[in-house]
């Protein structure tokens, strides 16, 4: 990405001195060897990031919002001071968290209408007067004394489709709407500005050898979001009329003559009483994770405009956020919204949570069944530590229910063919770790299709102050049989720069004839949960093997695209900008956490370690970016999507923001 300096008029206005110095700066490679200063004894505390004084503020800088209320102050104090991980009661979850205010049926414009149809409905909701909605509309994000200009009013939609689906609710909208009457207007948009896919050329179902398309195909385009599932399937789950093969827990249970059935019941049936037949399999092809770099499946974070992001700086493989069985099964659409699929995801996997195997099996049903559904790889939930999920038995509770764990891995490999992989714990709690005796039960039950075991390398009660275990991680590898085809380990925890991962993967690598050594296949590559959301970087890190001192206002480009991404997935209406301002807000509170290159004492930042309070950046964006205050956050979202109204509040979902 480049640092365009014509857009970022945002940038110039709040940077300290027009020279940004991080602009310098920004290809350098500021490997230890280079940059690295000796560490001040003074500050020898290894929970601390190490920042050279001159970083360190005595008064606090203007550009930075002040604390105004105990709330404010309570919600910062939390960010920096939530080491000790009290709170654990929420489970790492901000619950009763502020809302955007709802926006009334009346205030939306029909669809029809904006389509320049009659609206067929008599009882139809939604406002059908569009001169009425014209004269109310609000300005363009783009616009005003406080819009978002770096937006110039362009509509994502309207500029990649040449048709955008919210017409005059559009908050980008003054490019396709007729301001005299409120009509919504279509463009032809230009061959060379959006690739088609011909699906029908790569099907072989062309006129000619040209791979012409015939009259009349269709053509998807590379934008087209995967894994959208038909209306006509979620009504058919909802009304419970899907044509199931694989028959329910509490059916077979009931004929197996046992009254109630309880959710964590050992009893299980597994699959020769499920009795799905299994599909006619093709080869299934297992995905060679060697050396690749992986995103963690992320909750809220790890949405499809942030995985995009990722694809951008190098990511591999992608991973939905955890889908919860029961809700897929009863078609709920914005669960299934969690498999959707970005075209430039191109091995992407989808995260299933699930406590019984009837529930995965189905699943996998509705993957194998459904056209339109597309996925490289299933993966097992065992690592989700929540009480709601664990009580149904799924998620870190699965790791203690073998039995159930094996019935659902067989119930899924039959019906689907692609690979699944597990992605656990170390165990329950930190004092039994399982997880050394789990893997080699998996690999003994010698299932077809099982590609990789993930493990984050900490119990389901430990929260983050601890490292994670990467010596247990290889002796979870290692304690598999040598006699059997043995499951590669992907190693996750802290994984923060290139030289965490060459020391926790590659060393073990090179060194797999020693003691804690592990071969290429054995240990094929890390996976990055809380470094990329922190360094959405890091993979151009890791491939590069340098520490990239960004600056501050190529980051705000990360986050312009994020927003143009966004805008495009939740909607440039009303509602897909308050959607995106707050899923903008919650990486920020990961994002935050970043100390650039350039102003660290010792390289590089580790996870665990705290930085100081009262740090100034290079620039007043960069000061901005590094502020744990919930105030500041906002205003940059304020510069990339426009002024929030006067009583917006925000406060993070996710704890794991926080070091505790
Ligand atoms: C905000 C957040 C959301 C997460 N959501 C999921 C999830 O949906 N599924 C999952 O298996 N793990 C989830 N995890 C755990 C991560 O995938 C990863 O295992 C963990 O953060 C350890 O890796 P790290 O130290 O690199 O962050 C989540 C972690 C965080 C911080
Ligand atoms: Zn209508
Ligand atoms: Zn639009």
């Amino acid at each position: 990405m480049s640092g365009d300096d014509t857009a970022p008029t945002i940038a110039s206005a709040v940077c300290r001195n027009k020279d940004d110095p991080t602009k310098q700066d920004t290809s350098k490679d500021s490997s230890p060897q280079n940059n690295q200063t000796t560490p001040n004894d003074r500050h020898n505390d290894p929970y601390r990031v190490q920042v050279k004084s001159e970083f360190l503020y005595e008064e606090r800088p203007a550009i930075l919002a002040q604390p105004k209320n105990n709330t404010e102050r309570k919600a910062e104090n939390d960010n920096n001071d939530n080491r000790s991980g009290k709170n654990t009661k929420n489970r790492g979850q901000n619950k009763k968290r502020p809302r955007d205010a709802k926006i009334s049926s009346n205030q939306k414009a029909c669809l029809q209408v904006i389509r320049g149809e009659t609206c067929p409905f008599e009882n139809c909701k939604y406002n059908h007067d569009l001169k009425e909605m014209l004269a109310n509309r609000l300005e363009d994000l783009s616009e005003g004394e406080k819009g978002a200009e770096w937006l110039r009013g362009e509509c994502p939609n309207w500029k990649l489709k040449g048709y955008c689906p919210f017409g005059l609710m559009c908050r980008l909208g003054s490019c396709h709407i007729n301001m005299s009457t409120g009509q919504n207007m279509r463009r032809a948009v230009e061959e060379q500005e959006q690739p088609p896919v011909n699906e029908d050329a790569a099907a072989g179902n062309t006129d000619d050898s040209n791979g012409t398309p015939k009259p009349g195909t269709l053509l998807t385009h590379q934008h087209d979001v995967k894994n959208v599932i038909s209306k006509e399937t979620i009504i058919k789950l909802r009304k419970n009329q899907y044509p199931f093969v694989c028959k329910r827990h509490y059916e077979v249970t009931k004929q197996n003559g046992k009254n109630n059935p309880k959710p964590n019941d050992e009893s299980f049936p597994t699959e020769e009483s499920t009795n799905t037949p299994a599909l006619e399999l093709k080869e299934r092809k297992l995905i060679d994770f060697r050396n690749k770099v992986y995103i963690a499946p992320l909750t809220t974070v790890g949405n499809l405009p942030f995985r995009r992001i990722m694809k951008q700086y190098g990511a591999d493989i992608t991973c939905g956020e955890m889908a919860l069985s029961h809700e897929l099964l009863q078609g709920k659409p914005s669960e299934w919204a969690l498999l959707k699929r970005h075209p430039c995801e191109d091995v992407f996997g989808v995260q299933i949570a699930a406590g019984h195997a009837d529930q995965y099996t189905r699943v996998a049903e509705l993957l194998a069944n459904e056209p339109e559904l597309e996925v490289d790889f299933v993966d097992f939930n065992l690592g989700c530590p929540i009480d709601l999920v664990c009580e149904k038995g799924a998620g870190a509770s699965l790791m203690l229910r073998e039995k159930k764990l094996r019935g659902s891995l067989e119930g899924v490999t039959k019906v689907l063919n692609c690979p699944v992989t597990v992605k656990m714990r170390t165990g329950w709690d930190e004092k039994r770790n399982i997880a050394h005796l789990l893997v080699p039960s998996i690999q003994k039950w010698g299932i077809d299709g099982i590609s990789a075991v993930m493990i984050h390398g900490r119990s389901r009660l430990q929260r983050y102050s601890k490292l994670a275990n990467w010596d247990y991680i290889a002796e979870i590898a290692k304690s598999q049989s040598t006699d059997l085809r043995q499951i590669p380990v992907i190693g996750n925890g802290d994984i923060f720069s290139y030289t965490d991962y060459e020391t926790n993967v590659l060393s073990r690598v090179a060194n797999a004839d020693g003691d804690d050594g592990c071969s290429n296949n054995l240990l094929p590559t890390a996976m990055l949960g809380r470094g990329a959301l922190i360094k959405p970087w890091l993979p151009t890190e890791i491939k590069e093997r340098r520490h990239w001192d960004i600056s501050a206002s190529e980051r705000l480009d990360i986050l312009k695209d994020f927003v143009r991404f966004g805008l495009e997935h939740w909607g440039s209406d009303q509602q897909g900008v308050n959607h995106t301002r707050r899923f903008l807000l919650e990486w920020i509170s990961f994002l935050h956490r970043y100390v650039p290159v350039g102003m660290l004492e010792v390289i590089p930042q580790k996870m665990n370690q705290r930085p100081p309070n009262n740090m100034c950046g290079r620039s007043d964006l960069e000061t901005l970016m590094l502020s744990t205050n919930c105030a500041d956050w906002i205003k940059i979202s304020e510069m990339l999507l426009g002024p929030v109204p006067d009583d917006f509040a925000f406060e993070p979902k996710h704890k794991a923001n926080s070091y505790s």
